[in-house]
C-alpha cells in the first residue's frame, strides 16, 4: 500500500480514530520526547521531572519546567498537520482524535474535543485534593530550567501540580476508556508521530488492528507499531497528512 492506496482507505472510512504522539506537534517547534539531540528525555531526566516523586522532592522544579514547557506550547501554532486532521473530522462521519500530547494545538486547529492521554498542560489541579486551579497569568512563565514555586491550592493550600499524566501514575480512566472504545470500533487509525513504546497508550493503534481495522501510520522512522500498520508512510505529519487529505478528497486540503 502506498499512500494513494492509504487515502482511498481513508475516504472510505466512516469511523476513523487519529492517535498522535509528539510528533505531531513536532513541525509546530514543540520538541518531542526521543528524537536524537532535539528530544526532552535526551536532555533531562524523565525521573527528576515527571514523577510524582519528583514533585514531592522539589516542586520548585518540576513545576518550573513544566510551565516553561506551557509557554513553548501557548506560543506555538498548529501546523498543517493538525488542520488536516480537522479537515479529516469534516469528511468521515465518525471521527475520534486521542492525542498523547498535552499541548491544545489539535483544538486550536479545529478538532473539538481531543481525548489527551496525557492529559494537559492547561489543566493544573491541587495536588492533594485534586480541586482544579486556575492557570497563572500567561507571560509569566519561566526560561528552561528555571524554578517556580507551584501556587497554592485555594481550598486545602497543599501545592497546585500540573495536570498531566507522569511515569508510575495511572493514565485517566474515563479517557483511556474512550480511546480504547473507540479503537475498539473504528475501520481506520491512522497513528501520527509516535514512537510507540510508551504503554498503555501504545495499545490503542494494537487495539484497532486486532479488531480488523486499517492502520495507517505517519512517521519519518520505523516503530515498533510498524508490525501491525497496513501502511507506513514516511514523513513528517505536515507534510504527508495535508498530502493524505489532498488524495483522498481531492483539493480540500488545508493550506
Ligand atoms: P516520542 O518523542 O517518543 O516519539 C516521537 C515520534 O515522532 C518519533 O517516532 C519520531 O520519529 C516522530 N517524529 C518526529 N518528528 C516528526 C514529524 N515532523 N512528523 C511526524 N513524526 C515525527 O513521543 P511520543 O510517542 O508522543 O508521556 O511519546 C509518548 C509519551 O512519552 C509522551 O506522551 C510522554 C513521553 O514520556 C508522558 O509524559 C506521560
Amino acid at each position: 500500500m502506498d499512500l494513494a492506496d492509504a487515502a482511498t482507505v481513508l475516504a472510505r472510512a466512516r469511523r476513523l480514530v487519529v492517535f498522535t504522539g509528539a510528533g505531531m506537534s513536532a513541525e509546530s517547534g514543540v520538541p518531542t520526547f526521543r528524537d536524537a539531540l532535539t528530544g526532552l528525555w535526551e536532555r533531562c531526566d524523565p525521573q527528576a521531572l515527571a514523577t510524582p516523586e519528583a514533585f514531592h522532592a522539589d516542586p520548585a522544579l518540576v513545576w518550573g519546567w513544566y510551565e516553561w514547557r506551557r509557554g513553548a506550547a501557548r506560543r506555538a501554532e498548529p501546523n498543517a498537520g493538525h488542520r488536516a486532521v480537522a479537515t479529516m473530522a469534516a469528511r468521515v462521519p465518525e471521527t475520534v482524535v486521542i492525542t498523547q500530547n498535552v499541548d491544545d494545538l489539535h483544538e486550536r486547529a479545529g478538532s473539538a474535543a481531543p481525548v489527551h492521554l496525557h492529559g494537559s498542560l492547561f489543566a493544573p489541579r491541587c495536588s492533594a485534593c485534586a480541586q482544579p486551579a486556575p492557570l497563572p497569568d500567561a507571560g509569566e512563565e519561566p526560561g528552561e530550567g528555571r524554578r517556580l514555586a507551584p501556587p497554592r491550592c485555594g481550598r486545602c493550600e497543599a501545592p497546585v501540580r500540573p495536570g498531566v499524566v507522569w511515569f508510575g501514575e495511572a493514565l485517566p480512566e474515563q479517557a483511556f476508556e474512550a480511546a480504547v472504545e473507540a479503537a475498539y470500533r473504528c475501520d481506520v487509525l491512522l497513528t501520527v508521530g509516535t514512537s510507540g513504546l510508551v504503554y498503555p497508550a501504545a495499545e490503542i493503534p494494537q487495539v484497532a488492528a486486532r479488531r480488523g481495522g486499517t492502520v495507517i501510520q505517519v512517521n519519518p522512522e520505523e516503530t515498533p507499531l510498524d508490525a501491525v500498520c497496513a501502511v507506513n508512510l514516511r514523513g513528517s505529519a505536515a507534510r504527508v497528512l495535508p498530502a493524505l487529505v489532498r488524495a483522498a478528497w481531492g483539493d480540500a486540503a488545508p493550506t
